[in-house]
């Protein structure tokens, strides 16, 4: 019997990359699921984001994994999209066991006194408050159904320590550390753990891109794939340009499971040193 036969798993920004591994990884283990993405381009956001039919191939994966699913395309931003999803999730399965909060975008970089009031708040509004959305629609639910659970908030190592010129998202993720372990204490009577997991760089679209090449390699127009990896690799003390997003995927697994019973108001760092670096 897989870890998660029957479970709920609802996670934000399912359409690609973390949030897809992370969907097609539970559904291997039996788990039924309610996905969501935006599935459209933020103006503030310099690379391009997931569409609809990112979204339905994740939905496909899943099915072909032999799992029940509930999708739709809700703006993290948005209370009542992200809930009428959750909802939708909830009337098909019941109370959810599993909350991923892994939607996240960065802006166009620069310093904090160069930064667009626009482009700050369009951070703050996906990686912390789409977070907390996210959350929020799920465990008025979770916590009258009584049978405890698992939420976990995609961090950063930008949430755990400071990186110049994504000051937006170093704040962003710093605000969701403190919501996960303020959910961690308010949750525990209730048997529902709250913890994070912070990826480091991770070989999804929201780092292999051109704005991406800029911030790492800000002395150099059109740096190439090789430049931009090697300044990567360097800041990592393992050495390493990437993980892969199954690397972030186990993490998150584990901290899901009943194996993690004991472990609440942490985070997991998956990230090649970076965060202590
Ligand atoms: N890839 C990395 O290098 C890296 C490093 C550290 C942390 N992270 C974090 O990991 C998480 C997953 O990112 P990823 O690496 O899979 O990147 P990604 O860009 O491939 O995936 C992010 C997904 O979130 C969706 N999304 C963005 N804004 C949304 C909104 N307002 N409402 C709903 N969905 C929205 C996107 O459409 C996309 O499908 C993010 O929280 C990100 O900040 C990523």
């Amino acid at each position: 019997m897989a870890d998660f036969d029957g479970k709920v798993v609802a996670i934000s920004g399912a359409a690609r990359g973390q949030g897809r591994s992370h969907a097609v990884r539970f559904a291997k283990e039996g788990a039924r699921l309610v996905l969501f993405d935006i599935c459209g381009q933020m103006s503030e956001v310099p690379y391009a984001m997931a569409t609809k039919n990112d979204l339905d191939e994740t939905v496909r994966l899943v099915q072909e994994a032999g799992a029940e699913v509930v999708s739709g395309v809700a703006d993290a931003r948005t209370y009542d999209e992200v809930a009428a999803v959750m909802q939708s999730g909830i009337d098909a399965f019941g109370s959810p066991d599993v909350v991923v909060a892994n939607a996240g975008i960065w802006s166009e970089a620069g310093a904090l006194w160069e930064m667009t009031p626009k482009d700050f708040r369009a951070v703050v509004d996906v990686d912390l408050i789409g977070a907390w959305h996210t959350f929020r629609a799920a465990l008025p639910t979770m916590v009258d159904a009584g049978k405890g659970g698992s939420i976990i908030a995609t961090i950063s190592a930008a949430g755990l320590k400071p990186l110049q010129n994504i000051g937006n998202y170093v704040a962003a993720k710093h605000g969701l550390v403190g919501l996960v372990k303020t959910a961690a204490l308010e949750l525990a009577p209730h048997g529902i753990r709250a913890n994070c997991v912070s990826p480091g760089n991770t070989n999804t679209p929201i780092f292999r891109n051109d704005a991406m090449k800029r911030l790492f390699v800000p002395d150099q127009d059109e740096p190439s794939d090789d430049v931009f990896l090697s300044r990567a690799a360097g800041m990592v003390p393992l050495g390493v340009p990437y993980m892969e997003p199954g690397d972030i995927t186990e993490a998150v697994l584990w901290l899901a499971s009943d194996h993690a019973r004991y472990v609440t108001g942490t985070n997991i760092s998956v990230d090649g040193g970076s965060a202590i670096s």
